[in-house]
């Protein structure tokens, strides 16, 4: 299915539309899952290969010549995400972590007790904000409020919603790319409430990053894998809110001393996000992310493009009366079912075609599955890699098979 770089056909394939930089995909194979994990472009392998094949050190520990190369690289890729999110390293720092899941859970569970009394939360969350926010409510013994999303994506609260709490939401939804259009206003509210804001931005760091600038968060989390980065999570955090934390999850790399039974630990300055960073990192993972927002940001075109998709993706489903879309509005992520298809085995037909596409709850089953009582969905999702003839192949096969069953 996959054509190595050095492969003429590599050359060839880009003729047909196809980035260079994913030059290695063929083009029979049209890959819709971006909101899962998207493909990775050429220089996040090399970069991540690179590592492994010529300064495979250790960083944050050794003195010799490759881990000051590992270290250069590590911090450029902290910078580089900060720049990203649009935030001062004099306010923010950022902290590596294996994905988003883990990142919401390690800074959740080391707040201070006591220090919130409430977790706000939405309908339309992933499970790795749900069950945090629900396991972080019993051990807190404080209350969980799930407020709904409107069509549009804003959160529906009011000021007193947001006494002394922790508000957890996505900036971008997995089924169907809703955006938050309040959140800056949400932020304010929040703090001027006593509370913190703390965004999953999984999808929101790869589709929508421009809203993630504009707010004054407290801590956001994404992943690498979902915005053509290596499998790894990062968290972009005040450090205000670092400071605050009681760290209880550590280990190698999080203290500058250790006695026979006390320790302190790295909480200041440059390397204030240690403290997150338990630990042997994945180094190569880093530098591979450095590479895929340094990638991001050349992508002005391509982003241009995925917009014009969504557009064509979301009217085109639209055309099918079967179809019931979940989307009010074209978005890179768009899920939906269809009378009398079960959407697991559209998703097998599909499959046969080289289409790649998810089914199921995509991890939101109180919402989908239980609130809303849905069957299972199909979900597609653009990345910056997809064309105008993946999309047309899409919607051919799927009109072929609507027509056949
Ligand atoms: C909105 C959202 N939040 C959180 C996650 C979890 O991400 P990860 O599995 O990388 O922790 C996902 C993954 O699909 C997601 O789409």
């Amino acid at each position: 299915m996959f054509i190595s770089k050095k492969n003429p056909q590599a050359e060839e394939n880009t003729d047909k539309g196809l980035s260079p930089d994913f030059g290695y995909l063929s083009p029979q194979s049209c890959y819709l899952d971006s909101a899962c994990q998207t493909l990775r472009p050429q220089a996040v392998i090399d970069a991540e290969t690179e590592y492994y094949l010529q300064y495979n050190a250790c960083g944050g520990r050794v003195k010799y010549k490759w881990g000051t190369m590992v270290d250069t690289k590590v911090q450029e890729a902290r910078k580089l995400l900060l720049t990203l999110s649009g935030k001062r390293e004099k306010e923010y720092c950022v902290a590596f972590t294996l994905n988003t899941t883990y990142g919401i859970n390690l800074v959740l569970h080391q707040l201070q007790v006591g220090e919130f009394s409430r977790i706000v939360t939405s309908e339309i969350e992933h499970n790795s904000v749900n069950l945090p926010s629900i396991t972080w409510a019993k051990r807190q013994n404080a209350e969980r409020l799930v407020l709904p999303r409107e069509e549009d994506g804003s959160l529906r609260y009011s000021p007193s919603d947001l006494e002394r709490s922790v508000v957890l939401i996505n900036s971008m939804s997995n089924i169907d790319g809703r955006t938050p259009q309040n959140l800056k206003q949400l932020a304010e509210d929040t703090h001027a409430k006593g509370g913190i804001l703390l965004l999953d931005a999984a999808q929101g760091f790869a589709h929508d990053v421009e809203r993630l600038c504009d707010t004054d968060f407290d801590a956001a989390f994404g992943s690498g894998h979902k915005m053509y980065g290596p499998s790894i999570g990062f968290i972009v955090i005040k450090r205000s809110l670092l400071d605050r934390l009681d760290p209880f999850f550590i280990g190698g790399g999080t203290v500058t001393d250790v006695e026979k039974d006390t320790y302190s630990l790295l909480r200041e300055g440059e390397e204030a996000h240690a403290v997150l960073e338990a630990g042997l990192q994945n180094w190569g993972g880093i530098l591979g992310l450095g590479a895929a927002v340094t990638w991001l940001g050349q992508q002005e075109e391509r982003n241009e493009q995925e917009k014009s998709l969504t557009e064509t993706l979301f009217h085109g489903l639209q055309k099918n009366s079967r179809m019931h879309l979940l989307n009010r509005v074209p978005a890179p992520i768009v899920s939906f079912h269809v009378d009398g298809i079960d959407a697991h085995q559209l998703a097998l037909y599909l499959s046969e075609q080289d289409i790649m596409c998810r089914s199921g709850y995509f991890c939101c089953h109180s919402y989908l599955q239980h609130q809303l009582k849905l069957p299972p969905l199909l979900r597609v999702s653009l990345g910056l890699y997809n064309t105008p003839a993946h999309i047309e192949k899409f919607l051919g096969s799927l009109k072929t098979i609507l027509t056949t069953l």
